[in-house]
C-alpha cells in the first residue's frame, strides 16, 4: 500500500510553510515549561524534521526565555527561529537580540485589533493601534530582514479595521501578515471567507505570506487552519500535539498529515518529513508531562490499533480495508513484542532507532542497563516499555538529586511507611516518614531528605502495558512561587516510580531556581 495514493505531485502542489510554535504557545499550557536543555533538544527534533520556522519563544517574557531564542539560534541552521514581541519597541529589540546568533531570524510581532482586546486589554483607541502597527513594523524591519505580524483575536474584528491593520504592517514591511483565531471562535467557511476578503482586497497582500493560527476551544482548529489555507494561507501556525493556551493549538501532526493524505482536496505540500512526527510527539509529552489521549489522531496509542474481530479480518487481508496511512509514515515501528533479556546491545540500539531514538553512546549504554534490569523482571518487553523506559532515562540522566533506594510498609493496618535514601551530588541522604497512604509515606519521606517548599499540583500513574507486571509511568507537577516544575519516571514498582518522579520534578525545579538565582545557585533546598 502507498500511504499517499491520490496525492499529486508535489510540484504540482502550493507550497505550505510549516511554521512551530510548540515552545511559545505550547509551553504558555498551564505546566508545560520546559528546561532550556529540553528545549535545544527539541529544536533539533523539529528541525530534522525539516519544520520551516520554529517559534523558539518570548525573550521579553524571562530571561529564561530569551536564553532559549538564543541557544536555539545558534544550534539550528536549516529552519528558521523565530521570537515573538508584543509592539513595544523594548520588546523587539529583545527579539532582536536573542535571534541574532540565528543563520535565519525572525521577528514576529503582534497586537490586538478587536473592539474586546483594545479597550479592556490594551485601554488604547483604535487609530493609536494602527499607529503603532507601523511603528512596530517598521523598527523590527530595520533590526531583522524577515518580520511576521499578527492581529492578535483577528477573528472578532471589525473587518474594515482589521484590513487597515493589514495594510499597514505590508507597508512597514511585513512579508508575513498571521490572522490568528486567537480565542478558537471562529469555523472554517467563515475563516476561509476571510482569508479571501484579505488577500482580495488589501493593497499589497499579493506580495506577502497569510499565516493561519488557530486555537482548539471549540475542537476546530485543525479544520480551520486546512479552512484558512483553501482560502489562500500559505503558513500554518501549530504545535506539537495540539500544546498551547487553553484548549491549546492545531495539532502540527494533524495539520501535515491531513495535506500529505488528502492531497486531493487539499493541493499543498509541506516540507516536512513526517517519519519524525511519532519521535516528536513522544518527546514533547515527555518533557511536558502532558500524556497523549489514546485515541489522538496520529500520534495516540490506538491510532493503528485494530480491536475488533471484523476490522483485524479486514486488515490481516489488505491494511487499507481500515488504515488511511501507514503507521510508518507518521515513524510508528510495525513491532509491538520485541526484547527479551537475551536480546544484546546491537539490537537494542536498532530497536530504539526504529522507535524514533537516535542516543548517544553515554546514554545508550545507561539505557540498555536499565533494560537489562528491566527485562529481569519483566516477561515481555514492549515497544511502550522501551518508550518508558528511554524517557525516564533522557528525564533524569543528569539529576543531581536521585533515588538511591526505597522500602515501604503498605496495607490496611497505617500508618504506612517510607524509608528512603537519595544522593544529592553523590552525597547520601536518608529519611524516614509515615502517612496517609504509601504515596504520601515516600512524598514526606522526600520531603524529609531535601526539604523544600514546592507544592504537588499533580500526581498522575498510567500503566505502560497490559498485565499485572507493566511499568508504571508516573508525572507529578509541582509549584513554587509560581515556577511550575514537571517531571516523570517509570518503573515496575509504582511506589518506586512515584519516587523518582518527585524526585525529577524537584531537581527540574531547582535547576530552573538556581537560573534565575542572582548568585547562580541556590542557598535553599539542598
Ligand atoms: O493566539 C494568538 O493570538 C497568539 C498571537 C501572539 C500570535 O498566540
Ligand atoms: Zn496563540
Amino acid at each position: 500500500m502507498t500511504a499517499t495514493p491520490t496525492t499529486p505531485a508535489v510540484a504540482a502542489r502550493d507550497r505550505v510553510i510549516i511554521f512551530d510554535t510548540t515552545m511559545r504557545d505550547g509551553e504558555q499550557s498551564p505546566g508545560a515549561s520546559m528546561s532550556l536543555e529540553e528545549k535545544l533538544e527539541l529544536a533539533k527534533i523539529l528541525e530534522e524534521m525539516k519544520v520551516d520556522v520554529i517559534e523558539a519563544g518570548f525573550p521579553i517574557a524571562s530571561n529564561g526565555d530569551f536564553e532559549a531564542v538564543r541557544e536555539i539560534a545558534k544550534i539550528v541552521t536549516e529552519s528558521t527561529i523565530c521570537g515573538l514581541a508584543r509592539a513595544g519597541l523594548g520588546d523587539i529589540d529583545r527579539a532582536a537580540e536573542a535571534i541574532k546568533p540565528a543563520k535565519r531570524g525572525r521577528i514576529h510581532t503582534f497586537i490586538s485589533t478587536s473592539p474586546v482586546h483594545m479597550k479592556w486589554k490594551l485601554q488604547m483607541e483604535p487609530e493609536a493601534v494602527l499607529e503603532m502597527v507601523t511603528k512596530s513594523v517598521t523598527h523590527a524591519r530595520n533590526l531583522c530582514g524577515d518580520v511576521e505580524w499578527s492581529a492578535e483575536d483577528a477573528t472578532r474584528t471589525e473587518r474594515d479595521f482589521l484590513r487597515r491593520c493589514v495594510e499597514a504592517a505590508i507597508r512597514a514591511g511585513a512579508q508575513t501578515i498571521n490572522i490568528p483565531d486567537t480565542v478558537g471562535y471562529t469555523y472554517p467557511s467563515e475563516y476561509e471567507a476571510l482569508f479571501r476578503d484579505l488577500i482580495e482586497n488589501v493593497p499589497g497582500a499579493d506580495g506577502v505570506i497569510f499565516s493561519t493560527h488557530c486555537h482548539n476551544d471549540l475542537g476546530l482548529a485543525v479544520a480551520n487552519s486546512l479552512a484558512g489555507l483553501q482560502g489562500g494561507a500559505r503558513q500554518v501556525e501549530a504545535a506539537i500535539n495540539g500544546m498551547g493556551e487553553r484548549a491549546g493549538n492545531a495539532a502540527l501532526e494533524e495539520v501535515v498529515m491531513a495535506l500529505k493524505v488528502r492531497g486531493d482536496k487539499l493541493p499543498f505540500g509541506t516540507g516536512i518529513d513526517t517519519t519524525q512526527i511519532t519521535r516528536a510527539s513522544r518527546y514533547v509529552s515527555a518533557i511536558t508531562g502532558f500524556p497523549v489521549q489514546f485515541n489522538k489522531a496520529i500520534v495516540g496509542k490506538n491510532a493503528f490499533a485494530h480491536e475488533s474481530g471484523i476490522h483485524q479480518d479486514g486488515m490481516l487481508k489488505n491494511a487499507e480495508t481500515y488504515e488511511i496511512m501507514l503507521p510508518a509514515d507518521v515513524g510508528q515501528g510495525a513491532t509491538s513484542l520485541v526484547m527479551g533479556k537475551h536480546s544484546g546491545r546491537h539490537a537494542f540500539r536498532e530497536k530504539l532507532k526504529a522507535l524514533g531514538y537516535e542516543l548517544g553512546q553515554n546514554a545508550l549504554n545507561e539505557a540498555f542497563v536499565r533494560f537489562k534490569d528491566l527485562a529481569d523482571k519483566k516477561k515481555h518487553v514492549f515497544d511502550d516499555d522501551l518508550i518508558a523506559l528511554v524517557d525516564d532515562a533522557l528525564a533524569s540522566g543528569s539529576d543531581r538529586i536521585q533515588v538511591k533506594s526505597l522500602k515501604v510498609i503498605a496495607g490496611t493496618e497505617g500508618p504506612q511507611q517510607a524509608d528512603l535514601t537519595v544522593t544529592i551530588d553523590g552525597e547520601e541522604r536518608s529519611a524516614s516518614a509515615t502517612g496517609d497512604g504509601p504515596v504520601d509515606a515516600v512524598f514526606n519521606a522526600i520531603h524529609e531528605a531535601v526539604p523544600h517548599e514546592a507544592i504537588l499540583r499533580l500526581f498522575q500513574v498510567h500503566a505502560v502495558t497490559e498485565g499485572t507486571d507493566a511499568q508504571a509511568q508516573v508525572s507529578v507537577r509541582l509549584e513554587e512561587d509560581g515556577r511550575i516544575a514537571t517531571g516523570q519516571a517509570a518503573d515496575t514498582d509504582t511506589l518506586t516510580a512515584s519516587a523518582k518522579a518527585y524526585v525529577n520534578a524537584l531537581n527540574n525545579l531547582f535547576a530552573r531556581k538556581e537560573k534565575s538565582a542572582p548568585e547562580g545557585r541556590i542557598a535553599s533546598g539542598f
